[in-house]
């Protein structure tokens, strides 16, 4: 395998820009600009010994695939031999590493040995004469079992020095300003908040390391761990990457990825080897237990258990530490792969069964996702929710946890507070709703197993709303092909389900419909699978499925979507699906026939941005509507010739954007007058609008500008 080329430095004004090339809720695929790279995250830095280099780095960069390397210059500056050394010709040549190096600043050796001898700006200073691309700034180290005033003070000092390791950085060495704050829920977030918004007088700190965990991680005290972080995040702003400070077990990468963690940093290849223990990702391995290897990577191939057992020590730690560094690479990429696929949780989730720790603390995360409950924690759950596009392409595998999962969740969410019962019927009438067809036990597409009955239902009734039971709860037929709804995969006997009356009863408060009578349709009852299509029912039923479709995914009221969609027509496709929403003769949107959602046309977007002539701004507070409308991006006048003839919004060009986005759904992209530029698809939330400096906030679907 040829050796990865010589990284690229980044542009000047790039350095230190954290951009999000794609993301499912907290998780995210990120870079972070450089000197020798982008940090291509979530990633891990493995921890180098600088006198003792089991892997050399330029291996690690070669064969394993890693963009980024830490070690301590607390270490480098004690012993005058390396110091010199490192201070004459620079840490990457010494250390053999062409890519991105990071170096913590002696605090953790402080915590290990007492106090260190280093001045605040003495270490930094250090850190940036011998040329590190990441340094860190000589925190306190807040451990789990001070008292509350200690930790106060590791807090309150740690951001007392920040300014003053923030000038000594100067302009070229980026900056860790890591958060401390012990178990304390309000104290993580003040930290959080503290050091975040620290200005400096060149730059402000470019990650954020959580810091004081490891005595978590030494006990499995996992719950506590997630907590920490969940309180820390609440505080960081989006374009701060974040660090989990000597992290390094795979078992634990997808739930905290999951949360938001981009960076770990760990010696645990090394020193698990040097004990004769395997990592793998469901958990660690003792070399004297197994005959045959329980998992398979390039290290192990041609040996065995029994070779390896009898190698002498250093060979066998080599061996063992390059298993360990590829098991711990495959499971980041299974992660990344995850968050592409929309599959992290689910992968967070099946992890959580590999340790009763893990499972604890994956269990406590379902509670604070069900509860959303005040306070910092209750915040970045909130946070998370309302960040992950709740519909998706693909099956998604019916499981115990399912329904607590963020995208579940926040469908759900969307349904309870934005979908309304219709204002008109069938056959024109404008009256109340007299009942509710609830059609069960049948499975998907609930378009050709339950049409037949609920139109002969509408024509008994036409005051009748017919409603489905998924596994996931009860929802509106209008809703039938989105997902995950319909989505889901299992065995046959999953679509079999029945919920008691109690259970009916609260799946019915949610939607509003808990007054009106209800009969159950069971499947032997169809009593009528004959009945002949009726073209007004059909039209009917399409039409609320994409007003209620505009409601969830678009915040759009059905008075409104039902003037968008006035004189509505449809183009289905050979299975009889629609494909092409014509309102009196114009294209106007597109259901999308993968997830169920909708993609609007640029005819739809100039309706709607008349509709909707609301410009936001950052410096604006939002209005609390019940359907704030359409949402948008406001973007500067540079970017308009681009935006306009179809090129992606960038972050950094942004005015102002509206709180409601969601990303991966539909929004327009307006100018400061509020005329349209182009519409497409929100990647990034307005908070993270405001802050991203780089990288696709909006991918276009269509330019408004005509190209002269
Ligand atoms: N390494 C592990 N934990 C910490 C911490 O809290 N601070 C620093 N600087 N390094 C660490």
């Amino acid at each position: 395998m040829a050796a990865p080329p010589a990284p690229h430095p980044c542009q000047e004004y790039d350095l230190g820009k954290f951009e999000i090339l794609a993301r499912d809720g907290a998780s995210r695929i990120g870079r972070l600009h450089t000197k020798h790279g982008p940090l291509n995250t979530p990633m891990l830095l493995p921890v180098i010994n600088p006198n003792i280099r089991t892997i050399e780095p330029k291996e690690m960069w070669e064969k394993f695939g890693i963009g980024g390397i830490i070690t301590n210059s607390y270490i480098i500056w004690k012993h005058d031999k390396l110091k010199n050394l490192i201070l004459e010709k620079g840490v990457h040549e010494v250390l053999d590493f062409p890519g991105v190096i990071v170096t913590d600043s002696g605090t953790f050796q402080s915590y290990v040995y007492g106090d260190v001898e280093v001045g605040v700006s003495e270490i930094v200073q250090f850190q940036k004469d011998i040329g590190v691309d990441i340094g860190t700034m000589l925190d306190i180290f807040g451990r789990p079992d001070m008292s509350r005033s200690q930790l106060e003070y590791a807090v309150e000092e740690t951001a007392n020095r920040a300014t003053e390791s923030l000038k000594v950085a100067g302009n070229n060495l980026l900056l860790n300003g890591p958060i401390q704050g012990g178990l304390h829920e309000d104290l993580r977030a003040l930290s959080g908040s503290l050091m975040s918004s620290i200005e400096g007088e060149h730059r402000n700190f470019a990650i954020h390391p959580i810091g004081g965990i490891v005595p978590l991680m030494e006990n499995q005290r996992y719950k506590e761990l997630f907590q920490i972080l969940l309180s820390s995040k609440s505080e960081i702003p989006a374009n701060r990457p974040i660090h989990f400070f000597g992290c390094g077990h795979p078992l634990l990468f997808p739930l905290s990825i999951a949360l938001g963690v981009d960076i770990f940093d760990s010696a645990a290849y090394v020193l698990f080897a040097r004990d004769d223990r395997l990592l793998s990702p469901t958990g660690t391995i003792k070399l004297q237990d197994i005959n045959e290897w329980p998992i398979s990577s390039n290290a192990l191939f041609s040996t065995t258990p029994e070779e390896v057992k009898n190698m002498d020590k250093n060979e066998r730690t080599s061996l063992l530490s390059r298993h360990n560094l590829e098991i711990t690479q495959a499971e980041l990429s299974r992660c990344r792969a995850a968050i592409r696929d929309g599959k992290i949780w689910q992968l967070a989730e099946q992890r959580s069964h590999c340790s009763p720790q893990l499972r604890t603390a994956f269990l406590w995360v379902l509670d604070q996702l069900n509860e959303a409950g005040e306070g910092p924690v209750g915040e970045s759950i909130l946070d998370i929710i309302s960040s992950t596009n709740p519909v998706r392409k693909g099956g998604e595998s019916l499981s115990h946890d399912i329904e607590l999962r963020p995208h579940i969740l926040h469908l759900q969410a969307l349904l309870a507070t934005r979908w309304k019962s219709p204002g008109s019927w069938w056959d024109g009438s404008t009256s109340d709703p007299k009942r509710l067809v609830i059609i069960e036990k049948k499975a998907p597409p609930w378009r050709i197993s339950s049409l037949q009955s609920i139109i002969s239902y509408l024509i008994e009734e036409p005051n009748t709303i017919p409603l489905i039971v998924t596994p996931l709860g009860i929802i509106p037929f209008s809703l039938e092909d989105l997902s995950p709804w319909c989505h889901l995969d299992g065995s046959n006997e999953m679509w079999n389900i029945s919920y008691d009356e109690d259970e009916i009863f609260e799946f019915l408060v949610d939607l509003g419909l808990e007054e009106i009578p209800y009969i159950m349709v069971p499947p032997e009852s169809d009593y009528d699978d004959d009945t002949p299509n009726n073209e007004q029912i059909m039209d009917w039923l399409d039409r609320c499925a994409i007003v209620d479709k505009l409601a969830l995914l678009c915040s759009i009221s059905p008075s409104n979507g039902c003037k968008f969609t006035e004189g509505m027509s449809s183009r289905r496709s050979n299975t009889n699906r629609m494909v092409n929403v014509y309102a009196d003769g114009k294209h106007i949107l597109s259901p999308r026939l993968s997830d169920g959602g909708i993609s609007l046309t640029l005819e739809g977007a100039k309706i709607l941005a008349k509709m909707f002539p609301e410009v936001p701004n950052f410096e604006k507070e939002a209005k609390d509507l019940e359907y704030s409308g359409i949402p948008k991006i406001c973007i500067i006048d540079d970017a308009i010739p681009f935006v306009g003839i179809g090129r992606n919004v960038m972050h950094g060009y942004i005015s102002g954007a509206d709180e409601h986005i969601i990303p991966g759904q539909p929004c327009l992209v307006v100018d400061s007058l509020g005329n349209l530029v182009a519409h497409g698809t929100a990647l990034t939330t307005s908070t993270e609008m405001r802050v991203l400096k780089k990288g696709i906030a909006v991918k276009i679907r269509g330019g408004a500008l005509k190209i002269s």
